[in-house]
């Protein structure tokens, strides 16, 4: 079956769906994007990814029409083209096309393209065994609360890592630990307590996150947001990562250090069970 993919209200055949040679989204990395999972033919948490992108374009002064409605249509269109009943979309929105200048401006014709992809699915024994990170300067930006398509500091990090060993980088400004190239990092201290980094300038405030907080809160477990550093992370009984990609994930190493006792899963395993429920329903 063909891939189809969306550019500019438009549903074209994936291999010729372009943009211009000018968009300055090529030149500048000058846009914001989401990527939301698709359950079931349900868009898992539409409303908060789609506030979040409106949120992103405004921070970097990116005017445009789109609606909220328009925007999930095309997304559910989309994915019946694509026959998928289950996956991801990727969705950027970058300024719009011009003779590149360095600065912003005014007045362009945003460019929205969308390109949906399945889920990659892992098995039980590979949640079990889980994911090894490895400690990392935080060398992006202070503004890693937009979601902008500027990623070569993570993708550069994620391929380290990759190269060293390990599934994925880290991150660590100031000795505090902001969040993995991809997602954010949880622990779960010797008292049960989920704790995480609070939002702030220094990490992206996931939609998984947030909906891990509330569902953990719902569920009776204590949530904690404050920073922590390397040695509060090693002295945890379990990890994980959070993403709309991987869901929770947990981290079995950090630095060639075992985290909690070997294969011990209990609440990674509880909460990430009670987030497939979620999506479910
Ligand atoms: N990444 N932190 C960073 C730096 C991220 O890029 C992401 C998401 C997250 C988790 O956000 P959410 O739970 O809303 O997916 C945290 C997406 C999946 C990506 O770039 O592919």
């Amino acid at each position: 079956m063909t891939r189809i993919s969306f550019v500019n209200g438009n549903f074209i055949d994936h291999d010729k769906a372009f943009v211009h040679i000018e968009d300055r989204g090529f030149q500048f990395a000058d846009g914001a994007y989401e990527v939301i999972l698709y359950s079931n033919n349900k868009l898992i948490d539409d409303k908060p990814h789609i506030n979040r992108l409106f949120r992103s374009l405004g921070e970097i002064n990116i005017k445009h029409q789109l609606s909220y409605e328009y925007i999930i249509k095309n997304i559910v269109d989309l994915f019946n083209k694509n026959n998928l009943s289950d996956g991801f979309v990727y969705m950027q929105v970058t300024r719009g096309a011009t003779n590149r200048v360095p600065f912003c401006p005014k007045e362009l014709d945003v460019t929205v393209t969308m390109t949906v992809s399945q889920t990659k699915t892992y098995t039980h024994e590979e949640f079990i065994n889980g994911l090894s990170l490895v400690t990392m300067d935080d060398i992006r930006w202070h503004r890693c609360d937009i979601k902008t398509t500027g990623l070569l500091a993570s993708t550069l990090c994620n391929q380290k890592a990759k190269d060293l060993g390990f599934d994925d980088a880290l991150f660590v400004r100031n000795q505090v630990i902001t969040e993995a190239t991809y997602s954010n990092f949880f622990v779960i201290d010797n008292d049960n307590n989920l704790v995480t980094k609070p939002s702030d300038n220094n990490i992206l405030e996931g939609i998984t996150r947030n909906r891990i907080i509330a569902i953990a809160k719902e569920n009776k477990f204590n949530v904690i947001e404050k920073n922590f550093d390397l040695s509060f992370a090693l002295s945890a009984q379990e990890a994980f990562l959070t993403s709309s990609t991987l869901g929770i994930r947990p981290v079995s190493k950090i630095n060639n250090f075992a985290i909690g006792r070997e294969n011990s899963r209990n609440i990674s395993l509880k909460l990430s069970s009670l987030y497939k429920e979620f999506c479910k329903n």
